[in-house]
């Protein structure tokens, strides 16, 4: 296709007690709101990015949301949608996931605001609270990794990064992005391993994950940086086994940049730094049974 989405905006997640989401959004300094047994929250001074926490008797990821230009609309496949005051389509990626995708005038990569910026310390009791700016991306777990790449890079536009064989694949969008909007990891099942949400400084990260720790969500890991993409983080695991990723510095690739994706070895591209990832890290919360940690060794 010759356009594509611009911004991951949004997903809905559909889980147990999804009421706890109000409890782990207030930790990370979320905007959150239970209306009719459903958890909504919003990012951004203009809440253009939002995460949806629905009941359902097991958790599965339901619904990834990208912004268009709304001249760009048409140019995708899909149901029309007529829920939005907004232009929108459906579609259903191979794995039987929804993607929406909803025309915004004047939608671009997203910033987000004003970060957390320190360059004198303050007192420990002047401490600022560090709220996250944006959405940045989504890391899901897929069946078929090159049946995946083909369906983002055909019906939105998405273009490959970087990959890791066989097994993991980031995607970047053709308007100007971070290096990944969008990070596919081959699976028995499609699930959800995190969502990023853009901090803006190192020290933004980092007093949030004191602030989140201190409110009870002390797993995780982090605080680190990875290879591809380059962006410092550190992930907060939330109440149904997947991350939210507090995160900085990811690389941006301006529209039109010519892009030679790369394949490395897992091994040599998960983090620069940092402590060691925890043993089940990279396990699919939505199709894997937890490891015991004897057997992970
Ligand atoms: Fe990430």
């Amino acid at each position: 296709m010759s356009t594509g989405v611009v911004a991951f905006t949004g997903f809905t997640l559909r889980c147990p007690q999804p009421e706890q989401a109000v409890d782990f959004c207030a930790a990370l300094g979320v905007d959150a709101s239970l209306e009719n047994g459903t958890v909504v929250a919003r990012f951004g001074p203009d809440a253009s990015h939002g995460i949806r926490f629905e009941p359902a008797m097991h958790k599965r990821l339901s619904r990834i949301s990208f912004s268009c230009r709304p001249d760009d609309i048409s140019e995708f496949g899909g149901e029309a949608q007529d829920f939005s005051t907004n232009p929108a389509k459906l579609l259903i990626d191979p794995d039987g996931l929804e993607i929406e995708i909803v025309a915004v005038s004047g939608c671009q990569a997203p910033s987000g605001g004003d970060p957390v910026l320190l360059p004198h310390a303050p007192l420990h009791s002047r401490m600022p609270e560090a709220r996250p700016l944006c959405l940045s991306h989504i890391a899901i777990f897929v069946t078929d990794l090159e049946r995946s790449l083909a369906f983002y890079r055909d019906q939105l536009g998405l273009i490959l990064s970087d990959r890791c064989g066989d097994g993991l694949a980031f995607l970047h969008a053709p308007h100007g992005s971070g290096h990944h909007v969008l990070a596919l990891a081959k699976s028995g099942a499609t699930g959800l391993h995190h969502y990023a949400m853009e901090m803006g400084t190192i020290d933004a990260i980092e007093l949030r994950a004191g602030q989140t720790a201190a409110a009870g969500y002390s797993e995780g890991w982090g605080f680190g940086r990875h290879v591809l993409g380059s962006n410092f983080f550190h992930y907060i695991r939330d109440p149904w086994d997947s991350h939210a990723e507090l995160t900085a510095g990811l690389d941006f690739i301006p529209a039109g940049t010519p892009w030679t994706a790369g394949n490395h070895e897992p091994e040599d591209s998960m983090y620069l730094w940092g402590p060691p990832p925890p043993h089940d890290f990279l396990r699919n919360p939505e199709h894997e049974p937890p490891i015991p940690m004897a057997a992970a060794g």
